[in-house]
């Protein structure tokens, strides 16, 4: 008699546990008009995804799973290329994770690049996600709950368009991405560290505004959190991560040089300041690689 309704009983405690503990379903598609190569990199301590890197052409989609209580980011690579056919020698211009190959496997994106930022309840708790634009901005992001009741969270518009020369990264005479005022100056009051490491003495400043009129939700510096974090009460069961959700052929996009129109490598990004000089050194070899490959095609 007791077994008889012991079985129900566990079969419904098991049943609740693995509802409670399903993953989540991130939908990761691309909207632009050229390929973008996402990255994925979860938190330390947190186990990674089963893919942490895969490529995405024009309008195409996939669902990535993580379970439950996660919490890492994803970001949009752009302009990769494969320069040999075993699978090594991938680099990309804008995103690359320095794996050498598609999936990123704990390596994170190089600046700058737009970032989409999760931390994930445990079951029953509050999600937390934001657009960051902190590390730079490479292409428009759109992170969008399944939960219809929790607001989406952007940075819709393209800001290479917009980006100040002193800021763009250069590739083929297109700007391809626009890093933050920190990763081009240093400073401490474009970084929020040193003198003005906290909230009341790390104030926006004249670049960091841009970013926040082209980009009202999204994280524009490093203490922009009062408008730019995110909460979905109870959680979500899922996350659309759009790239480039104004579309692929509005123009409002980024949209990086096509294979076809690369001539010989420039970078250029506003004089010899020393920060942009270390940019320009860690990335010519990078970009002379992507157009070697793509030049013996
Ligand atoms: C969806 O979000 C609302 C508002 O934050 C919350 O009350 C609700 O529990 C969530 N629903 C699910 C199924 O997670």
């Amino acid at each position: 008699m007791g077994g008889a309704l012991l079985l129900p009983l566990l079969s419904l405690l098991c049943f609740g546990f693995l509802k409670g503990a399903r993953p989540s379903t991130f939908t990761v598609k691309n909207n632009c008009a050229y390929t973008v190569w996402p990255g994925i990199l979860s938190n330390a301590g947190v186990a990674p995804p089963s893919t942490t890197g895969f490529a995405l052409s024009p309008g195409e989609s996939r669902a990535v799973a993580v379970a439950d209580g996660w919490s890492g980011r994803m970001w949009g690579r752009t302009l990769c290329v494969q320069s040999s056919s075993s699978g090594a020698g991938f680099a990309c211009a804008t995103g690359d994770c320095g794996s050498g190959t598609v999936e990123c496997s704990g390596r994170g994106a190089a600046p700058p690049a737009t970032l989409a930022e999760f931390t994930l309840a445990s079951i029953g708790g509050d999600d937390f996600y934001d657009v960051s634009l902190v590390d730079g901005f490479n292409l428009p992001v759109l992170v969008a709950p399944a939960n219809g009741s929790c607001p989406t969270t952007d940075c819709p518009t393209d800001l290479n368009a917009q980006c100040p020369p002193e800021l763009r990264v250069i590739v083929a005479g297109a700007t391809v991405a626009c890093r933050s005022a920190c990763e081009a100056f240093g400073t401490e009051a474009y970084c929020c560290n040193g003198a003005h490491g906290t909230p009341a003495a790390c104030a926006p400043t004249g670049y960091s505004r841009l970013f926040k009129a082209a980009c009202p939700r999204a994280y524009s510096y490093a203490y922009d959190d009062a408008t730019s974090t995110f909460t979905c009460a109870g959680g979500s069961a899922g996350y659309g991560v759009v790239f480039c959700p104004a579309g692929g052929s509005s123009g409002n996009e980024a949209s990086p040089p096509t294979s076809a129109a690369y001539p010989p490598m420039v970078f250029s990004s506003g004089g010899a300041d020393p920060a942009t000089t270390r940019h320009a050194v860690t990335l010519l070899p990078l970009l002379t690689a992507i157009f070697q490959a793509m030049t013996t095609r």
